[in-house]
């Protein structure tokens, strides 16, 4: 890893398989920081062990991610990629930071109440402290930019107030990490439904997957709902519609975009012209990822060799954070 660059982390929960929000939000930012920063990009297992303490599916869903990773173009060779679990030096560095995180700022986190809803039977510690172990994750490398979808912000805010605290309380030791998405603004990619975000675990049907088939995304988008369009020129968009056109601007070429733009203003569109058009380039957006998918999945033996060398990459860097994190707290006794 080259000493100058600046240090990127990012990963991704192995809850299910990804999708465009997952590839928009984060990947697409990965894949275009590989080659300018020095990059960690893992896959968070053990926070996926908050909300899914069935490990049956846990490995294949690890590699699975990792397989993604690949498939959308990150090279092993320029970065790190490695699974969170791997990197023994992670329960130590989250030990500490437990220490000055308290109990009133993490029960008020937005992701933690929502999941707390979600799985009213199992609000465990480690969901209550997520945010501390996605702390420890960036601070480890003592990364710079996060690259992450809007849904991540809160928890950069609290890295950064952890990280502060730290600095003040045992000296400097880490720099105050950022959400980070090449287009400037945070995103959110939005439901086929018009609810919400796309996400892994909540309506798939609403949800496009990288690994879906050609008929699936057909289906999927002919389904979705709108209406009978605008009565009027220059209305306002429906959120159902809005999303359709925040999906096309994705995968569609700007032309199209504008042109069903111009025909929604002058209240001329045919919302079943549209998203065939959308199917189509959606289609043609998801297929060589899904097939590169399919081809790397099937070679595990490759999987092992990667998540092995990152996991040393990561190490010797999380070795030297921590190197520093015992003597400013005073931990190191022997010298
Ligand atoms: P996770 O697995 O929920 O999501 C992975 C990444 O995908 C982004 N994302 C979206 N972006 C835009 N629109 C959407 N609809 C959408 N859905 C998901 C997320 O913002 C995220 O960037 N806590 C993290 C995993 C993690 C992590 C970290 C991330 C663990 N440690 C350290 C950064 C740094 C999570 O649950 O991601």
């Amino acid at each position: 890893m080259e000493k100058n660059k600046k240090v990127v982390l990012s990963g991704i929960r192995p809850t299910g398989d990804l999708h465009l929000g997952n590839y928009f939000g984060a990947l697409a930012n990965y894949i275009k920081m590989q080659d300018e920063y020095n990059c960690y990009f893992m896959v968070a297992d053990l926070h996926s062990l908050t909300t899914h303490p069935d490990t049956a599916e846990l490995k294949k869903n690890v590699f699975g991610v990792l397989a993604i990773y690949l498939a959308c173009g990150l090279d092993p060779q320029k970065v790190s990629l490695y699974c969170q679990s791997q990197l023994r030096q992670t329960g130590e560095l989250y030990l500490y930071l437990n220490m000055m995180s308290y109990k009133g700022e993490l029960e008020k986190t937005v992701t933690f109440k929502e999941k707390a809803r979600q799985h009213p039977d199992n609000i465990n510690a480690g969901l209550l402290t997520y945010p501390v172990l996605m702390a420890t994750d960036i601070l480890i490398h003592r990364a710079l930019y996060v690259p992450v979808g809007k849904d991540q912000e809160q928890h950069l805010e609290m890295t950064r107030t952890f990280a502060n605290r730290f600095n003040h309380r045992y000296g400097e030791v880490f720099p105050a990490p950022y959400a980070f998405n090449f287009n400037k603004e945070l995103i959110k990619v939005p439901g086929l439904n018009g609810e919400g975000k796309m996400s892994k675990s909540t309506n798939e049907s609403a949800t496009i997957f990288l690994t879906d088939e050609d008929e699936a995304i057909r289906k999927k988008i002919k389904k979705a709902k709108t209406d009978s369009g605008p009565t009027e020129p220059n209305s306002i968009k429906p959120d159902y519609i809005e999303n359709l056109f925040q999906l096309m601007n994705l995968v569609s070429a700007p032309n199209a975009v504008i042109a069903y733009n111009e025909k929604f203003n002058n209240a001329a569109i045919r919302y079943g012209e549209m998203k065939e058009q959308l199917a189509e380039d959606m289609v043609q957006f998801v297929a060589p990822i899904r097939q590169k998918i399919k081809d790397i999945a099937n070679d595990e033996s490759y999987l092992i060799r990667v998540i092995k060398d990152g996991a040393e990459k990561a190490s010797e860097s999380a070795e030297k954070t921590l190197g520093e994190v015992r003597r400013a707290i005073g931990v190191n006794y022997t010298g």
